[in-house]
Order: structure tokens, then C-alpha cells, then sequence
């Protein structure tokens, strides 16, 4: 059964609260056992947030790694340094990453391959660009980038693939529910046709995309997905309990957990 999840990616920013406050007030948040969060934080904030989260149940993600595990490559950090610094998740190919960064989905690839061998659970990320989207390609777009990654996912049972059309990022214009529903049905057929079938029932598909407390009722009533990404409403600690809440209470209602 895929697992529910709420990440937090700071990118490279602070909470303006402090990290230290955030993290505290998460902490003491009611628990959602339903919901695996995560804090994806910069990463000179990673083992200072893992410290803070000891005995949590709060993880923490990086947002990036690199494709090799160690040598002369200024500026990087491995997935295995991450791991030791308390991370148990990656994000890899964020759109910021393809489309400022070059990242190529066979970059993508060997990242994901480098997170396997960390025993780390990878958050594949995918989306297409406006005009892919105009010109009606989305289906094959994604198909691609899915496909390119089947290879490299290692034996993992946990995978995580998030969704995050690019014209949708920091806009403040969330796909909206139907388009999501519409999209997220050829993104698992993607999966089931390139991906270990074994993966493909595990795998847990977040939205990501100017999700906000705002908008969360009608994002999660869709039912397609099983979690969020979360950009800018995940640096103020209020806006992102209240989207933790949104999803528990909606749960809730519909009588699915607590
Ligand atoms: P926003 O929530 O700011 O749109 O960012 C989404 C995102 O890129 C999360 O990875």
C-alpha cells in the first residue's frame, strides 16, 4: 500500500521563523500517524534539523546529491554523506535542478542509482514544462522521464514520485484537481509498464505545485495522490500544519484513518 506523505522542500531558503523554531513547533504538533512528514532543509541545516528531530517521527530529506559517492568534485555531497548526517530521503530531478542545473534524465538516473546504494528512499520528481502542456505532450513527456529512471531505482520497497508541473511551481497556479486526476492515471500506467511491478504497488505519487492551507481541501478530495510536495507554504511552520491538518481531517471525514 503507498504510504502518505507531506515534504517540506525549503530550497534555498530559512524559515523566516528560524529553523530552530520550525522544527520545534512541528515537532510538538499533534502526530498524524497516518502521514510520513518530511523536512527537506539546505543542506548545512540537515544534521542541526536531524539533532532537533531526534525521536520523532519527523524525517529529513535532502533536496539533491551527487551522482558519485566520493572524489575531487567541489561542491558536491553524496547521498552517503546525507545519510550520515540523519537523512533517510532525496529528492531527485526537481524541475530547479533539470531546467537551472542541466540535469538530464540520465544524470537523473545515476542519481537515483547513488541513492540506492545509500539506502536512501528516493522522491523522483517529475513534470512538464507550459508548453509541453499547450502542445499536448505531457503523457509522453512524462512517460519519458519515468521510463529513464527504471533502471536505477536499486531494490528499494519505499519510492516516492512527485508530480510537480513546472508552470505550477511558486506561481501561485495549482493544477487543478481534475487535471491531476487526469495526469496521475497515465503516470502509474507509466510505472506499471517500465517499473518493477513490486515498485509500481508500492509507490506513493505526491503533487507538488503552489500547494497552500488554501487550496489543500480540494487538492487532497481528489484521491488520486497520496501526499504533497511543498515549496514556499512549507517555510512557515503554521501553513504547513495546517496543510498536515487539511489532510488528516479530510481523512477523517471520508473515514480512512485518523
Ligand atoms: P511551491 O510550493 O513554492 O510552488 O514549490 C513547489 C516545489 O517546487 C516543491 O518542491
Amino acid at each position: 500500500m503507498p504510504k502518505h506523505y507531506l515534504i517540506a522542500n525549503w530550497k534555498m531558503n530559512r524559515p523566516p521563523e528560524g529553523a530552530d523554531q520550525f522544527v520545534e513547533k512541528v515537532r510538538a504538533a499533534a502526530p498524524d500517524p497516518a502521514t510520513t512528514v518530511v523536512i527537506a532543509p539546505p543542506f548545512p541545516f540537515i544534521a542541526q534539523v536531524a539533532a532537533s528531530l531526534r525521536g520523532s517521527p519527523v524525517r529529513i530529506g535532502g533536496q539533491s546529491c551527487s551522482t558519485e559517492s566520493r572524489g575531487a568534485l567541489t561542491g558536491e555531497v553524496s547521498a552517503a554523506m546525507l545519510r550520515d548526517c540523519g537523512a533517510t530521503c532525496v529528492l531527485v530531478g526537481h524541475s530547479e535542478r533539470r531546467t537551472l542545473f542541466g540535469e538530464t534524465n540520465e544524470i537523473v538516473a545515476r542519481k537515483l542509482t547513488a541513492v540506492a546504494e545509500a539506502s536512501l528512499v528516493p522522491v523522483l520528481c517529475v513534470g512538464e514544462s507550459a508548453d509541453i502542456r499547450d502542445r499536448g505532450e505531457v503523457v509522453q513527456f512524462l512517460h519519458e522521464q519515468i521510463a529513464s529512471a527504471a533502471g536505477s531505482l536499486g531494490d528499494s520497497d519505499e519510492i516516492v514520485l512527485a508530480y510537480e508541473p513546472i508552470w505550477a511551481i511558486g506561481t501561485g497556479r495549482n493544477a487543478t484537481p481534475s487535471m491531476i486526476a487526469a495526469t496521475v492515471g497515465p503516470i502509474r500506467e507509466a510505472v506499471r509498464a517500465s517499473w518493477p511491478e513490486r515498485m509500481a504497488s508500492n509507490l506513493s505519487i505526491l503533487y507538488g505545485g503552489s500547494v497552500t492551507p488554501e487550496n489543500i481541501d480540494s487538492l487532497w478530495s481528489t484521491g488520486a495522490i497520496d501526499g504533497f510536495l511543498v515549496g514556499g507554504a512549507s517555510l512557515d511552520s503554521g501553513r504547513f500544519l495546517s496543510i498536515l491538518d487539511g489532510m488528516r481531517d479530510r481523512r477523517v471525514q471520508a473515514g480512512t484513518g485518523s
